[in-house]
C-alpha cells in the first residue's frame, strides 16, 4: 500500500506503444516509476496487452487504450481515460508514426494524406489534448514527439515521410513557444536508423528498388555509422527518459538527435 507521504507517481502517455521504439519508451518510463497510459491501434491490442503485463511486473500501474492517433475523438478519449484511471497527466510521448516508401513520381495524394494524418495530425492532436489537460492541472508538463533525422534532411523515395517529420518539428517549436508560460516544455527526438519493423519495411523497399539482397541497406547503414552500429529502441528510450526528467526542465523547442554522429549539421 502507498504510504500517505509517498510522492504521487508521474503519469505518462505513450502512443505507438505496442512494439519497437514505443514499447522501449514505455518500459523505460515504467522503470523510472511513471504510471502509464499506453496506446496503439485496436489491431495491435494483443501486443499492447503484452506490454501492459511487462510494465505491471515492474510494479507500475498501466492501462492500454486502443487509439487511432489520426482521430480527434480517440486522442481526447486517450487523455480522458488516462486521467480517469491514473489521476493526472504529466508527459505525452506522441511516438506513433508510419513510414511508407514511395518515389516522388509514384506518390499518390491519398498516400501523402495518410502519412500526414498519422504523423502530423496525430502529433498535433496528442500535443493539443495533452496541453489542455496540463494547463488545467496547473503544474506544467512535457510534450515529446517522434521526429527523425528525416525531419532535418530529406532523402530520395521518402519525401512524403520526411516532409511530415519536418512538420512535426515545426509543430513542436510552436508548442514550445506557446506553452512555455504554463511550464510545459516541448521537444522531439530524431533517431537515425533503428532496427524495428518500420525500418525492416524500409530496407525491403529500398533493396527491392535497387535489386539487391534484403538487409544489405541496413548493413550499409551500420558500416557507415561512426559507431559501426544502428540505434536500438533503448537508445531512443534513454533520450525520452531524459526529456521527461527534472534535468530537462529548461530544455524546450529542441530536436534531439540520437544518431551516434551518423548525421551532423
Ligand atoms: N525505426 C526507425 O528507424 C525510426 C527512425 C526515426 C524515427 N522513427 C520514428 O519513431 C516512431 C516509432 O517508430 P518504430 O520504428 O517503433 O515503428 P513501428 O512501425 O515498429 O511501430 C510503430 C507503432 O505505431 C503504431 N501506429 C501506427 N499508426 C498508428 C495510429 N494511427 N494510431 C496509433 N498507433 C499507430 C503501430 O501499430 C506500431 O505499433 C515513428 O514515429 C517513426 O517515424 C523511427
Amino acid at each position: 500500500m502507498t504510504s500517505p507521504t509517498a510522492p504521487t507517481p508521474r503519469v505518462a502517455i505513450v502512443t505507438g506503444a505496442a512494439q519497437g521504439i514505443g514499447r522501449a519508451i514505455s518500459l523505460r518510463l515504467a522503470s523510472e516509476g511513471f504510471s502509464l497510459g499506453i496506446a496503439d491501434l485496436s489491431s495491435s491490442i494483443d501486443k499492447l496487452q503484452d506490454v501492459v503485463r511487462e510494465v505491471e511486473q515492474m510494479g507500475v500501474r498501466c492501462v492500454a487504450i486502443p487509439t487511432d492517433v489520426s482521430k480527434e475523438k480517440d486522442v481526447y478519449e486517450l487523455v480522458a481515460q488516462t486521467v480517469t484511471a491514473l489521476g493526472r497527466l504529466d508527459v505525452m510521448v506522441a511516438n506513433a508514426g508510419i513510414a511508407p516508401v514511395a518515389s516522388f513520381l509514384e506518390m499518390t495524394p491519398e498516400l501523402l494524406d495518410t502519412i500526414y494524418s498519422v504523423n502530423v495530425r496525430g502529433v498535433f492532436l496528442c500535443y493539443q489534448a495533452a496541453a489542455k489537460q496540463m494547463i488545467k492541472q496547473g503544474k506544467g508538463g512535457r510534450l515529446i514527439a517522434a521526429c527523425s533525422t528525416s525531419g532535418l534532411r530529406t532523402g530520395p523515395n521518402v519525401s512524403g515521410y520526411c516532409s511530415s517529420k519536418f512538420a512535426v518539428r515545426a509543430l513542436n517549436q510552436g508548442a514550445a513557444l506557446e506553452f512555455g508560460k504554463y511550464g510545459i516544455t516541448a521537444n522531439v527526438y530524431c533517431p537515425t536508423v533503428v532496427e524495428t519493423d518500420m525500418w525492416k519495411n524500409i530496407d525491403e523497399h529500398i533493396t527491392n528498388m535497387q535489386g539487391i539482397e534484403a538487409g544489405t541497406y541496413t548493413q550499409k547503414r551500420r558500416d557507415l555509422n561512426p559507431m559501426r552500429r544502428n540505434a536500438t529502441p533503448e537508445d531512443i528510450a534513454g533520450m525520452v527518459a531524459f526529456l521527461a526528467s527534472k534535468d530537462a526542465s529548461f530544455v524546450s523547442g529542441q530536436a534531439m538527435q540520437v544518431t551516434g554522429a551518423d548525421w551532423l549539421s
